[in-house]
């Protein structure tokens, strides 16, 4: 693609067509994984130079570190280097594939939904197409135990739950997440569209993920939690350092870090939009890697960050503790 670089160009364009035949994850390795491999407790890209640009933002204190950057590219880097994995857990909230021309009420509006190219449909191949070759890498750069979750709409969620079927993720949950004020639906030809869905999927069938069922059955009133979660849309006071199109209610992405990682876990988001992944993680103490491909989006991001950080929060300073519901560690069963 002429004078295209990493960071001009939209997604499509980034990830290499000859990648595009599903690799099936090995059902019975040699010898099961280390279940936790050490996490670095400094910028863990600090010596992807090529992929990363320079990061938007590094604090290793706090372990929160943002880079602009393709994040296919960047985790191409990282799974070479970090063959075992490096992430507790992933946050993905990527590209709907809903600025079609179609029309949505804003703020009493009647305007037209048009988020940005990156979010441009390119017909459900090429759709597919992407959502496999991201969620691939993630695989790659998921701990053997990790787990990731993906937000969407009917726009891409089949997709990327075909993806995960393929690539050999297990699919654990699928949350809904009911928005109780959506914006009324003007042509009057539809019920409103007031959900929206979130995929939890562990890397493979061995993982042994981490549940913190206790916690998710206290926050529940005592009762278990059901898979329906009800959260407004992100208010004023979370865009006041900017507006994101897209941008997820901290409150959300807080309920699945605190339910599937510990304290001092890494969270990756490869789609960190206005940030608020790495918001959620400084507020649980959970350390953060964000990957933004605009500029503008991570200005938000980083002002964000900057503004959380200093509110009241103490840096990491000690090693996490064990995953309070994490079931014992089953030797692997043989074929
Ligand atoms: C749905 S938004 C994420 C919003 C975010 N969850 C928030 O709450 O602010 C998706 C973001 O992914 C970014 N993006 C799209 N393709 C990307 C890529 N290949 N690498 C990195 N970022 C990308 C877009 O610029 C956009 O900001």
């Amino acid at each position: 693609m002429p004078g295209c670089t990493l960071e001009t160009c939209t997604p499509f364009l980034h990830f290499e067509r000859g990648l595009r035949t599903i690799d099936f994850v090995p059902r019975h390795p040699k010898k099961p994984p280390s279940p936790r491999a050490a996490s670095p407790r400094t910028d863990p890209l600090k010596t992807l130079k090529s992929a990363a640009q320079t990061p938007a933002l590094t604090d290793d204190a706090h372990g929160i570190w943002l880079y602009r950057g393709n994040s296919l590219a960047v985790l191409d880097g990282l799974a070479e280097q970090e063959p075992e994995g490096l992430f507790d857990m992933i946050f993905a909230d990527p590209p709907y594939f809903l600025s079609n021309g179609g029309i949505t009420c804003h703020a009493g509006r009647m305007v037209k939904v048009d988020k940005g190219d990156w979010d441009k449909s390119r017909g459900p191949e090429l759709n597919h197409e992407f959502n496999t070759e991201w969620l691939r890498r993630c695989q790659k750069v998921l701990k053997p135990n990790g787990t990731i979750w993906v937000t969407g709409t009917s726009h891409v969620i089949f997709s990327v739950g075909f993806a995960m079927q393929q690539l050999g993720f297990k699919i654990l949950n699928d949350i809904t997440w009911e928005k109780p004020n959506p914006p009324p639906n003007l042509s009057c030809r539809y019920f409103t569209h007031s959900t929206e869905t979130v995929l939890w999927a562990a890397k493979n069938e061995r993982s042994k993920h981490c549940f913190n069922y206790a916690l998710m059955r206290q926050i529940a009133g005592g009762k278990q939690m059901k898979s329906v979660w009800r959260f407004t849309a992100p208010k004023g006071e979370e865009k006041k350092f900017g507006k994101h199109a897209t941008q997820k209610p901290v409150a959300l992405v807080e309920r699945c870090i605190l339910a599937s990682t510990r304290e001092g876990d890494l969270v990756l988001d490869p789609f960190l939009g206005g940030g608020t992944t790495a918001v959620a993680a400084l507020q649980t103490r959970r350390r953060c890697v964000g990957l933004e491909l605009e500029e503008n989006h991570l200005k938000i991001s980083v002002k964000r960050v900057d503004h959380a950080r200093h509110l009241f929060l103490k840096p990491h300073t000690a090693e996490p503790p064990p995953c309070p519901d994490e079931p014992p560690l089953l030797p692997t069963a043989k074929s």
